[in-house]
Order: C-alpha cells, then sequence, then structure tokens
C-alpha cells in the first residue's frame, strides 16, 4: 500500500502541518472511501420498478409539540377519553384543521436532540433530554402532512411506510384512525388504499409519544427515520417477502429464490413470477421462472425457483461486490409488479476450533457496537451520514458493525454492503412474545438478503432470562423462527453474566459481554459451539485530553481508563487475538453517543466509551485498533505538545504502530528507540520543553514514516474544510464540514477551544453541529459551536436548487483576537432526486 504523504495532502489541501497529518489522513481516507457512491443517499434498496410506484414521503411536514397529560394543549385528542373506534372524526386529521401555525419540517426528524439539556438524575440515560412523564409538554410531537392522490390512483394499493420512528406511533388519515406502533425501531405501514381522497386533497397525521423509551441509552423523538408512500397494482408482491439465498459453489453461485404475491383485487389471477438477476455492471447473468399459478381474490401465493450463475464475484469486506434480482410479476399478458433487491455471494461458516469463516477463508472479527446518533443531528441522520460513520470504522481496519441494541435504520445496512462492513444485526426486544416475535420477524424479512449481515442477535443482556429456564425456552423459540425465515445464518445473543445456564444452550453462537475470565472456561465445558465477543472493551476516553480530571468529567486519552466491568483496548484484544476458536469481538462502542454518560454523570450528557467521539473525530485508541487490525503501516504520535507552564515536567509520550521500532526526538535531540511489541504501544516519558516531539518509524530497516507534534502559537485564522465541495441538489444530500483553527504560521492548535461562529446561506441550510465533547452543553441548533480540543464540525444540507451553498465561520471570542472571517462554498449540482410525494 503505498504511503500517503504530506505533499499528496498539501496537493489536496488537507494539510498544513505535520501535527495534522495523521488525523487529516484519516479524515480524507474516510471520504475517499465515499467517493463515487452515486447521489449519496441510499441507492433504493428494494427499488420500486414500473407501475409500483415508491416515493420518498419525507418533505413539507408540519410539526406541533403536544401535551401527554393536558389533552386542551394536546389538539383535544383524548377528551373526554376519546373514542378510537369512531369513524372518519378525528378532526386534525381533516381538511377543515387549520396547521398554518405549525412548524414546517421536512424528515427525517428528531425532536429531542432540539430540547435543552436538564439537570434531573432520571434523564440520565438518555442525555439529560426532557422526555418522559415529567416532562409532558416536550413528550408529544405532531405530525402532518397534506397531499395529492390523483384520480387515476383509483384501483391501485396505497401503503404508507415508515421505517422505524420514535416511539408509540398514533396514525390517523382524513379523519380515521389507522393504527399504532409501539417500539421506536421496527418499520410498520398501513394499507391506505380505502380511506384515501382520490382527486383530492388527504391529510395525515402521526401523533408521536416519547414518554417511554425501549433502551437505556439516547433514542432520539419522532419520526427519524424515513417514510414512503408505496403504490401497487391490486396483484402484487407482499411485502418483505422476496428473498434470494446465493450459495457460492467454487465459481458458480447457486441461487434459491422466493417470493409471495398477494392478490387484493376482486378477480383470480393466473400469475407468473420471472426473476432477473444482474451484475454491477448491470449485465444479466441469470433469469428463473417460477411455474404459474391461480390466484383466487384476497389470497396469496408463494413462488420459488432455482438459478445458477458462473464465475461469481463474492461479497466480502475488501470486495463489497453486489448482484440485484428483479422479481417481476405478471398476468393477464401484463407486468403487474416488481421489485429489485440487492444481494451478495459468499459464504458464512462458524467453526467451535477455528473462529468464523467467510468464503472459507478464516476472518477475525474486528467489530464495533454502535448506537444510532450523531452530533448534530441525534437520532435523524441524513443517508450520507450513514456511509460517513460506516467509511471511518473502516477507516480504522474494522470489518464488523453491532447494531446494539436494535433493529438498524435501513440505509446503515445498505452502507455495510455497499462499503463492505460485516454487520451483527440485533433485534431490540429479547422474548418470545408475539410482540417481540413480530419485531424479530420484520428484521429478518427485511434484511436477509443483505450480504453484510453476518449473524442474528437475538438480544443484548436480558439478566432475568440470562439465568433461567424460561430464558432458554423464549430463546429456542426466536432461534427457531429465525432460523425458518433464514436457514442460512446462525444465531447468537449477548450474554452477561450467568454464562453456563439455560439460554446460551439454546445459541447457535455463544455471545461473551465482557468477563474475560469467562470463555476459557466455557469453551472447555462447550467445545462443539463457536463463540464470540459479543461485546467487549468499554474502554473510556475523552478526545484530545491527557489527563483524568474528575472535576472536569474528563477521562485521559491515554488506553488507560474503564469501569470496573470492562476492559482496555490493548487488554481484550490480545486476549481475543490469542485464541483461534473466538471468532472475534465488538469492542463498544464505535462511536461515542449520546445517553449512558459514562463513567461521569451530569454535566457529562455523552459516554466516553467511543474509539471516535460523536462526531467521528479519532481518539488516540483509534490508532491503536488500525496499528492491529488493518495491514497499512501506523504511527501514531500523542499527545500534543502544547504544555504551558509546564516546562520540566514528564509527559507521557505514546505511540501506536505497527512498525518495527520507532525511535523520538525532542527538538532534534534522540529520546531513545524502541522495538514494537505486537499489539502494545510504545511510550517515553519526556520533560517538557515547547518545539516538537517526533517520532521516526522503521521497517525492515528503513523509516518508512514520520509523525510530529508541534507547540503552536495564539491562534489567527480558522480553516473550513469539506468533505466534498459539490454535493447533489436532492434536498437530501449533506457536505460534513470540519472547523479548525491556525496559529500565525498556518499550525492546527489542537487544543483550540474557540467559539466560532457559522452563517449559511444559499441552496443549503445548517442542520447541525458538534464538537465531540461529552461535557458540552451548547445546543447542537444553533449556529455556532466552541471547538473542542481543536476541532468542531458543522452538517449542511443541499435543497433542491442547484447552485452554491456558502458557509461563513468567524470567532467570537473576547477579549480579542477575534478569528476573521472565513469562506467555503459548496456547489450544489442538478440530479433527479428520488421520486418524491410533492
Ligand atoms: C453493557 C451494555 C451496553 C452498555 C455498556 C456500557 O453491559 O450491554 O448497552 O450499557 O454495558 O459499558
Amino acid at each position: 500500500m503505498a504511503q500517503i504523504t504530506r505533499r499528496d495532502l498539501l496537493r489536496a489541501g488537507l494539510a498544513v502541518s505535520a501535527s495534522t497529518l495523521v488525523e487529516n489522513s484519516t479524515f480524507a481516507r474516510a471520504n475517499s472511501l465515499l467517493a463515487g457512491l452515486p447521489g449519496n443517499q441510499s441507492a433504493n434498496a428494494n427499488a420500486a420498478l414500473a407501475p409500483r410506484e415508491r416515493l420518498l414521503f419525507d418533505f413539507g411536514w408540519k410539526f406541533f409539540q403536544g401535551h401527554a397529560c393536558d389533552p386542551l394543549r394536546d389538539l383535544n385528542f383524548g377528551k373526554d377519553q376519546g373514542d378510537f373506534a369512531k369513524s372518519g372524526e378525528f378532526d386534525f386529521a381533516l381538511g377543515k384543521f387549520d396547521d398554518s401555525k405549525w412548524r414546517p419540517l421536512d424528515l427525517p426528524h428528531d425532536w429531542a436532540v432540539e430540547l435543552p439539556f436538564v439537570d434531573d438524575d432520571l434523564l440520565e440515560s438518555h442525555g439529560y433530554k426532557p422526555l418522559g412523564r415529567r416532562y409532558p409538554e416536550t413528550s408529544i410531537g405532531w405530525y402532518r402532512r397534506t397531499f395529492d392522490i390523483p384520480k387515476e390512483d383509483n384501483g391501485r394499493r396505497i401503503f404508507i411506510e415508515f421505517d422505524g420512528a420514535f416511539r408509540s406511533a398514533l396514525v390517523f388519515l382524513n379523519g380515521y384512525f389507522l393504527g399504532r406502533n409501539d417500539n421506536g425501531y421496527a418499520p410498520f405501514g398501513f394499507d391506505l388504499t380505502n380511506l384515501l381522497n382520490y382527486g383530492a386533497k388527504n391529510y395525515l397525521v402521526v401523533r408521536m409519544d416519547a414518554s417511554f423509551g425501549d433502551g437505556w441509552f439516547y433514542e432520539g423523538a419522532g419520526i427519524y427515520r424515513h417514510v414512503w408512500l408505496v403504490k401497487t397494482d391490486m396483484l402484487h408482491l407482499a411485502r418483505w417477502e422476496s428473498y434470494v439465498r446465493a450459495d457460492p459453489k467454487g465459481g458458480a453461485a447457486n441461487l434459491d429464490l422466493g417470493t409471495i404475491v398477494q392478490n387484493q383485487g376482486s378477480s383470480t389471477e393466473n400469475c407468473r413470477v420471472r426473476w432477473k438477476i444482474r451484475d454491477a455492471a448491470g449485465k444479466t447473468v441469470a433469469t428463473a421462472e417460477a411455474p404459474p399459478q391461480l390466484i383466487a381474490p384476497d389470497s396469496t401465493a408463494t413462488f420459488t425457483a432455482d438459478a445458477k450463475f458462473e464465475d461469481d464475484a463474492l461479497w466480502s469486506p475488501e470486495t463489497p461486490n453486489l448482484y440485484s434480482a428483479t422479481i417481476i410479476v405478471e398476468s393477464g399478458g401484463k407486468t403487474r409488479d416488481a421489485e429489485q433487491v440487492t444481494f451478495g455471494v459468499r459464504s458464512l461458516r462458524w467453526d467451535a476450533d477455528k473462529g468464523f469463516f467467510l468464503n472459507d477463508k478464516p476472518v477475525k472479527l474486528k467489530g464495533t457496537c454502535n448506537h444510532q446518533d450523531h452530533a448534530g443531528v441525534g437520532a435523524a441522520l441524513p443517508d450520507r451520514l450513514q456511509f460517513y460513520r460506516v467509511a471511518v470504522l473502516k477507516d480504522m481496519a474494522s470489518n464488523a458493525i453491532r447494531t446494539s441494541h436494535n433493529m438498524p435504520t435501513p440505509e446503515l445496512v445498505e452502507a455495510c454492503d455497499r462499503l463492505g462492513m460485516m454487520m451483527m444485526c440485533e433485534t431490540r426486544a429479547m422474548n418470545s412474545t408475539p410482540e417481540a416475535i413480530a419485531q424479530l420477524e420484520t428484521m429478518v424479512k427485511r434484511y436477509r438478503n443483505s450480504p453484510s449481515i453476518i449473524i442474528w442477535s437475538m438480544g443484548n443482556e436480558e439478566w432475568e432470562l440470562e439465568s433461567s429456564e424460561t430464558g432458554f425456552l423464549v430463546m429456542r423459540e426466536m432461534v427457531a423462527r429465525t432460523h425458518e425465515l433464514d436457514p442460512t445464518r446462525m444465531c447468537t445473543c449477548a450474554v452477561n453474566g450467568e454464562f453456563d445456564k439455560h439460554l446460551p444452550q439454546a445459541l447457535d453462537v455463544m455471545g461473551f459481554n465482557y468477563n474475560l475470565d469467562a470463555p476459557d472456561k466455557y469453551h472447555a465445558a462447550h467445545p462443539k459451539q463457536p463463540c464470540v465477543g459479543s461485546e467487549t472493551a468499554s474502554t473510556v476516553s475523552t478526545r484530545g485530553t491527557y489527563s483524568t480530571d474528575k472535576l472536569r468529567n474528563w477521562v485521559s486519552a491515554y488506553d488507560a481508563n474503564h469501569p470496573q466491568w470492562a476492559e482496555l483496548a490493548e487488554e481484550w484484544w490480545k486476549f481475543y487475538a490469542a485464541r483461534e476458536w473466538l471468532a472475534g469481538g465488538f469492542a463498544w462502542t464505535g462511536f461515542d453517543y449520546r445517553g449512558e454518560p459514562t463513567p461521569y454523570g451530569w454535566p457529562s450528557i455523552s459516554s466516553q466509551f467511543g474509539i471516535v467521539d460523536t462526531c467521528g473525530f479519532p481518539k488516540d485508541n483509534f490508532y491503536y485498533y488500525k496499528s492491529w487490525w488493518g495491514h497499512e503501516p501506523v504511527l501514531h504520535l500523542f499527545p500534543h505538545w502544547n504544555w504551558d507552564q509546564r516546562e520540566g515536567e514528564p509527559i507521557s509520550v505514546w505511540v501506536h504502530s505497527n512498525l518495527d521500532e520507532v525511535e523520538l526526538f525532542l527538538n532534534g535531540r534522540s529520546q531513545g528507540a524502541q522495538k514494537v511489541q505486537p499489539l502494545t504501544h510504545l511510550e517515553w516519558k519526556v520533560k517538557y520543553e515547547p518545539g516538537a516531539i517526533e517520532a521516526r518509524g522503521r521497517k525492515d530497516g528503513k523509516m518508512v514514516l514520520t509523525a510530529k507534534r508541534e507547540t503552536t502559537g495564539e491562534p489567527t485564522s480558522i480553516r473550513l474544510t469539506s468533505d466534498r465541495t459539490e454535493i447533489d441538489a436532492n434536498g437530501e444530500d449533506i457536505a460534513i464540514l470540519r472547523v479548525e483553527v491556525l496559529d500565525g504560521v498556518g499550525r492546527v492548535i489542537s487544543t483550540a477551544d474557540n467559539l466560532i461562529s457559522f452563517k449559511v446561506s444559499g441552496e443549503g441550510r445548517l442542520i447541525g453541529v458538534g464538537n465531540g465533547d461529552p461535557n458540552c452543553q451548547e445546543s447542537d441548533k444553533v449556529p455556532k459551536r466552541s471547538l473542542f480540543n481543536g476541532l468542531a464540525q458543522v452538517i449542511v444540507q443541499a435543497t433542491k436548487n442547484p447552485g452554491t451553498i456558502i458557509v461563513e465561520a468567524y470567532g467570537e471570542d473576547w477579549p480579542p483576537p477575534r478569528l476573521p472571517r472565513v469562506t467555503l462554498t459548496i456547489t450544489t449540482k442538478p440530479v433527479t432526486p428520488r421520486p418524491f410525494v410533492a
């Protein structure tokens, strides 16, 4: 792999000083992984093909904050205890209702991230946002959308699909109550056909109630994922029933195909189903057809077929090759419905002695667990941000994500499919109740075609179930139902504590959370069961901070701190790397997340477990993992070298490197060379003097990398860098901006904390700001932000009009020096937006 030089970065406008070399190359390379992604939005997996229409239903909503316990402040909803059975009389979902004072917005939307932080212990786990029954005035959100349905749609089936919303949705259409959905992660939908006004206006209203949570972490509030309006023929494919099981067999792929067709029309249909399999270039590589069947009105039929193609391009993290299957339903000489699913060809094997095999090769899982929020936007991530987050983790040489502790957003799965990241896909509710099984079924059906998913997780740390016979019964049913829907994948569960009791016996693959003293004993007692580290590490650190300070809620960024139940990065990885039979593991967590503010409570509002912060800016441990998970040469030197007033004091200088030997210099004087021990960092104690420390790394006797940290001067200018200078004018695409300040000679000041203001004009808007500081309670939405240890992030979203977005940044510090205004221009280029409801 060619080394990225400082010149390359300078040419790309990404480096001004050696001290920023490593961080900037991370930023640049995460972005380069994303280069060339079409549209920078989801490629629309499960795309609709004519005559089916799948319209994005995100734009042009109105929002109103209701009240959880006062009907008079909640649109009179529930006055006189309401009447859900009443037909057509919910007036907020009728044309006569006046929503002119409601706030216009586009989805996805998370109102929790807009709320202030409140110092209330009961709010700790969800990040101190005022949600819950003590905060009725901020726990209810109403969404309203007026839309047209053309006359010609009469005679089609029309559905609304929510990819997920937080939480307890009540959905109304044209005065009627459509139904409810009570969890925050599984998609849900309704058939609108009979209640729509054709050739006229329609009124859809959703009441979201975030009074209760589904977990012990920040979960957001509102319709935080996409909504779709789907229009089909009366004869149509049933939702998520199309599967493609692709089995590589010596250079060829055997396909097992299936789907269900539903006839909601009034006459019997003589129906046939065809499949067209295409490679990534669009070339048809196989076709298949199922025998025709008669489908009576109001009934369904299952169609299956086999296919085969030669020269399959296997899917793997290094080669994320994808194929598509177009499923075509024909009857009466016409195509009546069609959809396209994306799949990959790869084999999975879990071995009790040798770990995990992908395509018959042993692959250690170098994974991270992640929640789903990001700086600035909370739980409502634009699609591009999902891709960005996966790219950041890939740049660390991670090859797997666990979607702890819930069913993921479709675009995250798509990002993993397309960028090459394996996934342990987890359901939220670990139980065999009808509700929990329904969520599990939805997850498996929705995602079973995705090659990135290598294993299903039935849940996390359900203490009562883990240790009881009930747990075994529950787990057996969950696993059995999962296998019925997907015979190709194994099931695991993240167990913590009661490893040798009942529940683990029902798992295909045992999952260990923490407890490094447990796996060896367990393996000896259960030598036939494959094992994985479902959750490990929980190492805590504050980015760019090098001493633990309990008064300031800071944890040093050396690999030195973890809560009592957890492990250091070096500890857990040495343990897992040394055991072939362990399939690898998932560090808690890749990204910092809001809520669960460990190790400190208020005023911390986020966790400090992340290997990167809430913006995706790497902490130093990132380079430990990158050194030992990847193959590229790594040389990362820290801490910064701004230790004013500490001349002569010993400073701990660390290097994460996978080279052979590293020599450290202070102002040109050698501090000694050290041999790199595998899976271990290097450390020197250096008496501080201003100037520069420099590490020179040798491999096979040759110096291959250097890294330098310099004492920087006073801030004099701001630098804004955008991940891209051209984005799509589609109302969805975003630019991710990095904000830094420089000293008089253009060096990045990695200790800067200046407050920077932003002004965004032209064809875009600011949708969030952040700085990765777990203790920062500045607003995510107001256009200003303090840098935290030298960095802040601004997320800007394009409108649908091509043109330019102008981002201005200026310092407001007082006393002076005020930092002069800098401007960055982003072009928004004309594109055809994906089909949407106007
Ligand atoms: C685990 C749990 C995670 C998180 C973590 C913090 O036990 O599964 O959700 O709480 O602890 O260390």
